[in-house]
């Protein structure tokens, strides 16, 4: 089971001789992502220089990862390809269907009497297509990749943005729609934008409280919920070289938060240590054979602003742990800034919870460093102020780290330990009293906290921090706690202070697990059925997008002007609505439900010009659509950040939406709109933006000589008989210019395979 050794020595196999050429090709030395990039060329050696930021490049990337919420729509899409089999090796993870509650058993439980019918599909769709699959309970996507699957210079691509975590273990892992998942699964090229390389360099040692997570806290805070787009962030340098790989995976994971394609660090010892202790000594050997093609060469390391397009430092030594919200992961604040920030800006101090886990940060050395806190609380009689849950990462590292006592010591504080999943990361929280939507605070060691994602509470004020930093708040049971100068009383009435966090980097007596939750496919799938109710509400068969009729779409009316954030959670919310992941018409009911209508500046209420009444967003598309009128959208800056869900993409065009016209967009956001059809726009003049109006009447010019770097000419009409006509660019290629011509790109994959 597991990894592909024998896919590993083939990709290894070509590195020396790939490396050769791009190194000729390029002309001088090369980072580790351009490495890994020119070693994964679908065409093979490197015949040309390809622009960053400019150049479509086609790769062939080693591994598919998928986890249940997107796998749904990606695999209803791959059984419409004609394939047999797929032609990666592609695994399934169940992990955001599982609700958090009442704890790992009863949670498990539940969640497969109410999602069964989708793991099923899922399950059986997996062993007839020969792919891997993970059950419910197994663990969280990237935890269980990065222990099974990730290897140093391995290219893989995820249906989920933070697929990056295996960066960690040095490989180039890219969040992607599943329709570009279906690509590579059909044995086809998969075309990304070639990026440009943020270089950070990391030099000192961290101590005392900060952690691997302090680095992307901070980098978050430099760069910004927008500032890695497009690009892959590399990090390098001694102190790089001092963190675990798992640490390193998490500041890879929350590369996403900063909008990066992706994010990398060079093979050292921390990954052979991490292989080797995970069961894969025959990866860190092979890796130690060609170990100076997987890392930067050094020239590029000593003089980085020569062949970096950005670069950062951070001193180890000197940084302080992070706590970063509410309500964008951005928002950074060195902790002992945090009580005068919060009453700055009056959030609420009092911590209702303390909740370790997601795919950021759930790995056996977190939970080592998290619980050596709830030790002294118990040790130097503190009464935890806030109540505590736990998501480890996998079945793996719970076993382990219920063997090694860790589990318990959390028990003892009263936590809840909840099952191997996103849990409250993903909305799955069934948390008592959120209906009230009380202004509170929790802080945690997750990714994200856009407003709603943990309890569907807006006024849930989320902080993101480190594991360790999210035990020490939770046990002061206040926001404004620093741990590194402060004391709490104790039960006896004593001031006592906490030292600083301690914890293995991996298990002393090894990983151990009795069942790791894995089930192989069938060698010959040919015979499984799989079967979708017709009557369903969960799941339903894809009928494909119609194609483009070859003419200027007029007429078009305003669906939404979005205003401020808006992203994929906002477009596609998940909590509640991950039951329908599978079904499109029912979940394109939630569809922009959480933007911001400009000209109200109320969520789900838009004006139909049908009917001159305000309603939800879903209705008047649906209004819309039944009077065969086309519709568009308007955004701002770095529409469709966050989540790689393509029911992004996909509700909207499924609702009638023909075009989204931002000011910016983020990068799975836009490609996913061009593979299901849609048109993604950007006005060439961001004040253009202003010109839009709720009445309009919308008509394109010269759609019909749609054409690479040309951009497109929009005439609004207004209510007033007015016009303004705004010129909109794209990032179209001829191919993609192709998949909106077919309808999808889909579309012409399926023509493709009839030839
Ligand atoms: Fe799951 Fe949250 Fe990660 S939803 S995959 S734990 S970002």
């Amino acid at each position: 089971m597991a990894f592909d050794i024998e896919m590993i020595k083939a990709v290894y196999a070509k590195y020396p001789e790939r490396i050769a050429a791009a190194r000729k090709t390029v002309g001088k030395p090369l980072t580790l992502a351009e490495k890994i990039l020119y070693a994964h060329l679908w065409e093979g050696n490197a015949t040309e220089t390809y622009a960053r930021g400019k150049s479509y490049v086609d790769f062939a990337p080693d591994r598919v990862a998928m986890q249940d919420a997107t796998a749904q729509m990606a695999l209803l899409q791959f059984m419409q390809a004609g394939k047999k089999k797929v032609a990666v090796p592609s695994t399934v993870h169940c992990d955001h269907l599982i609700l958090a509650q009442k704890g790992a058993k009863q949670d498990l439980r539940d969640s497969l009497t109410a999602s069964g019918e989708v793991f099923n599909f899922l399950e059986s769709v997996s062993n007839k297509y020969g792919i891997g699959f993970w059950k419910p309970g197994a663990g969280i996507i990237h935890q269980v990749v990065i222990e099974n699957y990730a290897f140093p210079g391995g290219m893989m691509i995820g249906t989920d943005s933070h697929t990056v975590n295996a960066g960690g273990l040095g490989m180039v892992a890219i969040g992607v729609g599943g329709a570009d998942a279906v690509d590579v699964m059909a044995g086809m090229a998969w075309e990304l934008k070639f990026p440009k390389l943020i270089g950070v360099k990391l030099t000192g040692k961290m101590n005392g409280w900060t952690s691997a997570k302090d680095v992307i806290l901070k980098v978050a805070g430099i760069l910004t919920v927008k500032g890695g787009t497009g690009c892959i962030v590399e990090y390098f340098g001694e102190g790089a070289k001092s963190l675990s790989a798992t640490g390193k995976g998490t500041i890879c994971n929350m590369g996403a938060e900063i909008g990066a394609t992706t994010s990398t660090f060079g093979y050292d010892d921390s990954m052979a240590r991490y292989l080797k202790s995970t069961g894969r000594e025959d990866v860190a050997l092979l890796a130690d054979g060609i170990k100076e093609h997987l890392t930067g060469d050094d020239e590029v390391y000593s003089n980085p602003e020569s062949y970096f397009d950005q670069v950062i430092e951070i001193d180890l030594s000197t940084l302080e742990p992070h706590i970063n919200g509410p309500f964008t992961p951005d928002r950074a604040t060195p902790v002992s800034q945090i009580r005068a920030e919060a009453e700055k800006n009056d959030w609420p101090t009092k911590v209702e919870w303390g909740l370790i886990g997601s795919c950021t940060n759930s790995s056996y050395e977190d939970l080592a460093r998290a619980s050596s806190i709830a030790q002294q609380a118990i040790d130097k009689k503190l009464k935890t102020k806030a109540d505590f849950g736990i998501n480890p990462g996998s079945e793996q590292v719970r076993f382990t780290a219920d063997r090694d006592g860790l589990l318990r010591i959390f028990e003892n504080l009263d936590a809840t330990i909840f099952t191997n999943a996103c849990g409250p990361c993903i909305g799955q929280w069934a948390r008592t009293g959120a209906d009230k939507q009380e202004k509170n605070t929790i802080v945690h060691s997750f990714n994200r906290n856009f407003s709603k994602r943990a309890d569907g509470n807006p006024n849930t004020h989320a902080f993101v921090t480190s594991p360790e930093m999210v035990a020490a708040i939770a046990i002061s049971g206040d926001l404004g706690f620093n741990p590194l100068t402060d004391t709490l009383l104790n039960e006896d009435g004593v001031e006592v202070k906490l030292d600083p966090p301690v914890g293995d980097e991996l298990p002393e007596k090894g990983f151990a697990v009795e069942d790791n939750g894995y089930q192989e496919p069938a060698l010959d799938g040919s015979g499984v059925e799989v079967i979708v109710n017709v009557d369903s509400k969960r799941l339903q068969l894809l009928e494909p997008f119609e194609p483009w009729n070859g003419h200027n779409i007029t007429g078009a009316k305003l669906l939404i002007k979005a205003f401020g954030k808006c992203t994929t959670d906002h477009i596609s919310m998940a909590g509640p609505w991950l039951r329908f992941r599978g079904h499109l018409d029912n979940i394109s009911d939630n569809c922009l439900i959480g933007a911001v209508n400009a000209f109200n500046e109320q969520t789900n209420s838009v004006k139909s010009q049908l009917t001159g009444e305000y309603g939800p967003v879903p209705a008047t598309a649906r209004g819309y659509k039944a009077a065969g009128v086309p519709t568009i959208v308007v955004g701002d800056h770095n529409y469709g950040e966050g989540s790689s869900r393509e029911h992004a993409a996909m509700e909207p065009r499924h609702l009638g939406v023909k075009a989204v016209l931002v000011k910016s967009f983020a990068r799975i956001h836009e490609t996913n709109l061009k593979k299901q059809g849609m048109l993604g726009l950007t006005f060439a003049n961001e004040a253009d933006y202003d010109k839009v109006k709720e009445d309009d009447t919308i008509n394109f010019l010269d759609l019909d000589q749609f054409a690479p770097e040309k951009p497109l000419a929009i005439e609004f009409v207004h209510s007033d008989g007015s016009k303004d006509v705004i010129l909109a660019n794209h990032s179209y290629n001829d191919a993609q210019i192709g998949w909106f011509k077919a309808g999808s790109a889909l579309n012409l994959i399926k023509t493709e395979q009839k030839k």
